[in-house]
């Protein structure tokens, strides 16, 4: 096991590099299943959970093989087509198997991926959605076993809530079903237009990609994929709060500003000055605004499905708000324990209090925060930590970092770069 070492009160600045979309990447590599022959996906990171889904590709029979972000996996002999628990249990996305499998092999036994720390995460939308396209979903001994006795047909399926899995899962079922099918009231994540921009290379025939209606043509028969995964939003804005909350000026590059619609807007009510570029983000601080005047105006957000502003930064902006000059309200409504954060912030001097799905933040201003020993819980809770961290004044110490390492790829390579004095020891 190991933990972090944040030695804060350093001003971060100058560039940051973002890598590939975790979320984009899960779901593509994912979708190869669905073709046999060679895919080639692009710009992919190397995470803990890209990793984690190229061992249950093995596992299904998939070979890849990874070249710097580069990774090719060969689909064409599959072995079976079950997903163990014990994978499963440490990464929910294992359940996007489960559209695929049905599609290519007309079967699947996938794990129920069981809660997690932000919430009970269930899956009836999949399941609903399968049925509707004749799949008999049987869920038994913590199992779905799903299965065809004739080929999928095309169907109209509404979701309750736009769910990002769901309707990955469902188009993956969807591009090789006999007829039409249309998904309703579906996701707008920009992850999702990354998987309909490569199913529709691999020869389906989708449209409606970023509006809430989509249309599946289905076909006979899809070709091996090459395509490129697109940027992290989640990283980029992880990055640019973190810039933020140290008084700094700072860039992202590689990045798509326009998948952060909601996060670029409630940066500049903080105050901040965003410059946004093709495939780069900068912030800066307001002329004449010196270090020893720096004050981050205190904003509320809401949390909701895109373009709304997204969950997986939640955590990050309160982190910067409980350094801001006033009081500001942070609303979770997409998932029901998404407040882990909230008690290790308390430890570095944060003055929260939570009342359900809502938190008041009172702003302790720019150095505000003492460092302090703090425990990660789950991916993007960590990351506000050490958003907290670098803005806190002393050392502050992060275990359970194997969260972190899911979704940040070289984070400490990134924050170094930036300026940052950030180490791992091993506990
Ligand atoms: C995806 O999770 C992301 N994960 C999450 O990112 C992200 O927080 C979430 O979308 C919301 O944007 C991946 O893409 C791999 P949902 P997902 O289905 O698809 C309810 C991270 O940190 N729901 O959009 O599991 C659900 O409980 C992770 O990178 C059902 O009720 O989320 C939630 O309240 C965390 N039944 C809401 O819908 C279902 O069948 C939205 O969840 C499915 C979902």
């Amino acid at each position: 096991m190991e933990k972090l070492i944040v030695e804060g009160g350093r001003q971060l600045s100058g560039e940051v590099r973002i890598s590939g979309a975790k979320n984009a990447a899960l779901p593509l590599i994912a979708a190869t299943l669905l073709a046999p022959g060679k895919h080639t996906l692009r710009n992919v990171p190397d995470l803990r959970d890209t990793r984690t889904f190229m061992r249950l590709m093995g596992e299904l029979g998939v070979t890849s093989e990874r070249n710097g972000n580069t990774v090719t996996l060969d689909s064409t002999q599959l072995v079976h087509a079950e997903v163990s628990y014990d994978l499963v249990k440490t990464m929910r996305a294992s359940v996007l198997v489960l559209g695929p499998l049905v599609a290519r092999l007309g079967r699947a036994r996938v794990s129920l991926p069981g809660g997690c720390a932000i919430g009970a995460r269930p899956i009836n939308f999949h399941i609903m959605g399968l049925e509707a396209l004749g799949v008999s979903c049987r869920l038994e001994n913590g199992y779905v076993d799903a299965e065809i006795s004739t080929p999928l047909q095309g169907n109209v399926i509404y979701f309750d809530i736009p769910s990002v899995t769901a309707t990955e899962n469902l188009l993956m079922a969807a591009v090789l079903a006999e007829g039409t099918t249309v998904l309703k009231n579906v996701a707008r994540e920009p992850e999702i237009g990354n998987l309909i921009d490569m199913l529709n290379g691999m020869g389906a025939e989708i449209e409606g990609k970023d509006s809430g209606r989509l249309t599946i043509k289905g076909v006979t028969s899809l070709r091996p994929a090459d395509c490129r995964i697109i940027p992290d939003r989640i990283e980029a804005g992880t990055y640019l709060m973190a810039i933020a909350a140290t008084g700094g000026n700072g860039m992202v590059t590689h990045c798509n500003p326009s998948h952060l619609p909601s996060l670029l807007e409630k940066l500049r009510a903080v105050g901040l000055i965003v410059v946004e570029t093709k495939d780069t983000i900068s912030i800066n601080w307001p002329e004449g605004d010196t270090n020893s005047y720096r004050k981050l105006r205190s904003v509320d957000i809401k949390t909701m499905p895109y373009p709304g502003y997204p969950t997986d930064l939640q955590a990050q902006f309160m982190a910067l708000m409980t350094i801001s000059s006033d009081v500001s309200m942070v609303n979770e409504t997409i998932f029901e324990n998404r407040f882990m954060h909230v008690a290790e912030l308390r430890r570095m001097g944060a003055d929260i209090k939570v009342d359900g799905h809502s938190a008041v933040v009172s702003g302790k201003g720019m150095r505000g925060l003492n460092g302090a020993p703090v425990m990660a819980t789950d991916l993007r809770a960590s990351s506000s930590l050490v958003v907290a961290g670098l803005a806190a004044t002393g050392r502050t110490e992060i275990t359970r970092i194997y969260h972190l390492e899911r979704g940040y790829e070289n984070l400490v390579e990134k924050l170094t770069g930036l300026g940052a004095r950030v180490w791992k020891e091993s506990v």
